[in-house]
């Protein structure tokens, strides 16, 4: 049974997001409307989630003890991490020593911030069918792995990032050097170890949201949104949609595949898995074990978005991950170097039919920083993915 409190009460169910970006932000607002009493940590002041939270906290999360101390005493009944950068072996020793609970758990956490720890579960582990891959500490063996047997083409990680930083493709020797160097200067952590992965020429890539809830009779059972195609630049998610249309064969390897990797991972709470589709096949390639960038498009698409799944699954209420209507999401980046910017033509964005819009409210813009998403609905894919480009379009970034 589900029992859930009053806010800022002795009774309060309280949930701490690690991460309070523009998808901590949305799970935030899910958790507010089911009378969750939340509490939205992040690095930076007045981060998008932190502006609808009943508390904000700034910490640097990557530090075990500033993590250790702010859970110690806020005392959340679930820690939500929201992004990879944290110190993921102490939420394993704090959920270890039963101290709290993380969502959907702390070994999920701890295995996807990382790529060699994912990769290695679902290929080793679990079987499942990835590109080929080696990981590497030097340049000599990046060179050596792909003379060995990677080949060209092949794409280089860092096995600390996301977002396509540090990554680049190899198409020939004359590219290894530079794609080395370009992964030491972008990981996360500064001594670098790289993944190799051989290139996958996929017909398109999909994001297929995994819930994993709590159905009536109190087992966790397993929920499929419908597919969501994406558009990547550089690494990062430009375009998406939903649902990408998919022969009957092939969704159905996808569902097993995410069924596979998220029943390892366990816990319960939305699980975002990347794969790639050529016909009938299918490859894994990562999986977020938290909603997911290009699963914005939920938020016209499905009748609980892809936020307020995770809001419900986490608190062990019952999910329906029915499609409302097709549609699309465009990104809207900063396009300038600038703190406290303006959105000039809003108006003139959301005359666009069938559409809508988030701005994030992120306190600094960057050019290539997201700072908000359109979204817009049609019967016809096409139509909604041209209307929601349009309406991104529309929005002008500016300083002052
Ligand atoms: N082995 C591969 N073959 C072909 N394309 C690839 C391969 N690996 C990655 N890509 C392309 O690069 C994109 C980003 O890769 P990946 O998801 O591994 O990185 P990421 O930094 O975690 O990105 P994000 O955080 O945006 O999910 C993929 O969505 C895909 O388009
Ligand atoms: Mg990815």
């Amino acid at each position: 049974m589900t029992t859930i409190g009053t806010p800022l009460s002795p009774s309060a169910t309280k949930v701490m997001l690690l991460g309070a970006g523009e998808l901590g932000r949305e799970v935030l607002i899910a958790l507010q409307r089911l009378g969750v009493e939340t509490i939205a940590v992040d690095r930076y002041e007045n981060a998008p989630g932190q502006q609808v939270a009943h508390h904000a906290r700034t910490i640097a999360m990557t530090d075990p003890e500033q993590l250790k101390a702010l859970i110690l005493a806020e005392k959340p009944d679930l820690v939500v991490p929201e992004i990879e950068a944290i110190a993921t072996p102490m939420l394993e020793a704090l959920e270890a020593d039963g101290i709290v609970h993380v969502v959907p758990t702390a070994r999920a956490a701890r295995l996807t911030m990382d790529r060699e720890g994912i990769r290695r579960l679902a290929a080793e582990t679990l079987g499942l069918p990835t590109s080929p891959y080696q990981f590497c500490d030097t340049l000599e063996q990046l060179q050596a792995a792909i003379d060995g047997g990677i080949g060209y083409p092949c794409v280089v990680k860092p096995v600390m990032s996301s977002s396509g930083k540090g990554q680049s493709k190899i198409d020939g020797p004359d590219d290894v050097k530079a794609a080395w160097d370009y992964a030491m200067a972008g990981g996360r952590v500064s001594h670098g170890r790289i993944i190799v992965e051989g290139f996958i020429d996929f017909d398109y890539e999909i994001t297929l949201l995994t819930v994993r809830a709590r159905g009536a009779d109190g087992q966790v059972e397993t929920h499929f949104c419908a597919p969501i195609g994406h558009k990547q630049v550089s690494g990062d998610y430009v375009e998406s949609w939903q649902p990408h249309p998919m022969p009957v064969n092939a969704l159905e390897r996808a569902r097993l595949i995410a069924r596979e990797v998220t029943q390892n991972l366990g816990g319960q709470g939305i699980f975002g898995v990347e794969l790639f589709v050529k016909g009938d096949e299918v490859w894994f390639s990562e999986v977020s074990p938290r909603p997911h960038d290009t699963g914005m498009v939920t938020m016209i698409t499905q009748w609980q978005n892809e936020f307020e799944l995770h809001a419900r699954a986490i608190l062990g209420l019952p999910v329906n991950t029915t499609l409302k209507t097709p549609g699309a999401s465009a990104v809207i980046y900063g396009g300038v170097d600038a703190t406290g910017i303006v959105f000039d033509g809003v108006d003139h964005a959301l005359q666009v039919p069938q559409t809508d819009i988030r701005l994030f409210g992120k306190p600094e813009s960057f050019v290539k920083r997201r700072m908000g998403v359109a979204l817009a609905y049609d019967d016809d894919l096409d139509v909604a993915r041209a209307n929601a480009l349009e309406a991104a379009s529309r929005v002008k970034p500016r300083a002052v």
